[in-house]
């Protein structure tokens, strides 16, 4: 495939936490990817931050590494990846005091786009924005980008905001929504935008109801501390479904710029009804004979944190008035699925007769596995015998459809850090969309605390706890099976 990226301007990266597993399974092998492709320029360099005494030597044997282990093989090229590592320099930091930073200011190159990766924890933020400014590192053309949890609930979103804003723009801070970068969720708008089709019938009127689904077959061991802490409602749904919900119902935007789509993403926010108890199923895992249950672990014999949660949302305007989204995501489920379905009504009056059923469009929007798109269109099926109506699907796998191996689109990090270099924001969260995030699942996690709401146990494997299904049931719907 002839490679069509387009170069970026010459660049210094620093990685703050360049060491950490963040920086080793996605930041670094995704830079490498770029690099590979042809996108980064002659003179871009990446500088590696963190507490370790590495030197520049150490440190590219460390992403050497990485790159051996997430880099599929057939982008691995020795020539490449040396020439690669060339642009690597490290530096020892100490993100609450003056180590390593005399260092670092020495290394930057004046004239040159700088941006700063946080990939540490949040309570480093202030420190390291702080410091920047201290030694004068940072300059107008310098951005940051901050990673997931920004917060942990408005207060503490808002506090972080605030301390971000002491010391740069809002056009200068990056928030990562990594969901935002994966190739389908861009295709959402392209789908949503650029076609005549769809966006007619995309609203309460046509759509009986919309599914997003993000499962995930792994479990939460070797993390349960933090994710005890946040379970899915902070780590999945305040954010990635979040955005997934956003780019489905909102407005078109006047352009494809990022504060005319945050407008509109922040306006659905708003419109957004606070689920009751009886919209919301909170489920946890239990234990098998070969693995181990939630509680096991989140090494927490009394958690209280749902490891699934499905809902049913109304957003209150006109659009949608009557269209109910159903969101569900969950660990340990039985394989890893993300897609949103939009399914639309069934036609108003049935030319065919009662026999031959009931028929309605599905338009299923597939981010992972296997990212396309689908639509369900009802036909007649084939033979004598009279007029039978079947489903028929008009599939597009993106794979298929333009000749690229699976492998070939981008992994997220890899579009959304040259977007930092291109200065675009578009797919990033600004401050008040992700305060407005906060301010509606803050009161739905606060209802749960005050009644000590007891998740419901599911099976490992299974698409979710029974719950879930029946909450469609009432509604005469059902979930879209989740396979693979
Ligand atoms: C992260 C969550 O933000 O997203 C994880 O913290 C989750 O719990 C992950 O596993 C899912 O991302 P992806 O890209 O694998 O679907």
């Amino acid at each position: 495939m002839v490679s069509r990226v387009i170069p970026v301007d010459p660049f210094d990266l620093v990685i703050f936490g360049g060491t950490g597993d963040l920086a080793r399974r996605k930041i670094l092998p995704g830079l490498y990817l770029r690099f590979e492709d042809g996108q980064m320029p002659e003179d871009a360099r990446i500088i590696g931050a963190a507490r370790g005494e590495f030197d520049d030597a150490a440190y590219r044997d460390f992403v050497r590494a990485a790159i051996d282990e997430f880099v599929p093989k057939a982008k691995r090229h020795k020539e490449s990846i040396s020439a690669f590592l060339e642009r690597l320099h490290y530096v020892a930091i100490d993100a609450k005091g003056e180590g390593g930073w005399k260092e670092l200011a020495k290394l930057m190159r004046p004239e040159i786009i700088r941006a700063f990766y946080f990939s540490v924890a949040p309570s480093l933020f202030g420190d390291l924005a702080e410091r920047l400014h201290l030694h004068k590192i940072a300059h107008r053309k310098s951005r940051i980008v901050v990673e997931k949890p920004f917060g942990h609930d408005l207060k503490t979103a808002q506090a972080l905001n605030e301390t971000l804003a002491k010391h740069f723009k809002e056009d200068q801070i990056y928030r990562i929504d990594h969901y935002l970068g994966k190739e389908t969720v861009q295709n959402l708008m392209a789908l949503r935008f650029g076609n005549i089709l769809f966006e007619p019938l995309w609203n309460a009127q046509f759509v009986d109801h919309i599914q997003i689904t993000v499962a995930e077959s792994v479990g939460v061991g070797g993390r349960g501390g933090y994710y005890d802490k946040s379970g899915a409602m902070r780590d999945m749904v305040q954010n990635h479904l979040m955005q997934l919900l956003c780019l489905t119902a909102m407005e078109p935007p006047s352009k494809f710029d990022p504060d005319a789509v945050r407008d509109e993403k922040l306006k659905v926010i708003r419109a957004l009804d606070i689920p009751g108890p009886d919209a919301i199923v909170r489920g946890q895992y239990r234990k098998t004979k070969s693995s181990p249950s939630y509680r096991e672990d989140a090494e927490n014999p009394d958690s209280l944190t749902e490891s699934f949660i499905a809902m049913r949302l109304h957003i209150s305007n006109w659009r949608w008035n009557g269209t109910p989204f159903y969101l569900r995501t969950g660990k340990k489920l039985k394989s890893r699925v993300s897609e949103i379905v939009v399914r639309f009504k069934e036609p108003p009056h049935h030319i065919f007769g009662e026999e031959t059923g009931t028929h309605a469009n599905a338009l299923t929007i597939r981010l992972q596995p296997n990212e396309g798109m689908d639509l369900r269109v009802t036909i007649k099926e084939p033979g004598p015998g009279g007029m039978r109506l079947i489903d028929a699907p008009l599939d597009m796998t993106f794979a298929d459809a333009l000749g690229k191996e699976a492998s070939d689109v981008p992994d997220a990090y890899e579009r959304l850090i040259m977007d930092v270099i291109r200065g675009n924001q578009t797919l990033f969260m600004r401050g008040d969309e992700v305060e407005a995030a906060w301010a509606w699942t803050d009161p739905i996690i606060a209802d749960w605390e005050a009644r000590a709401d007891k998740p419901v146990e599911y099976e490992p494997g299974s698409t979710g706890p029974e719950e879930a299904a029946i909450l469609m049931h009432k509604d005469g719907r059902r979930w879209r099976e989740i396979s693979e």
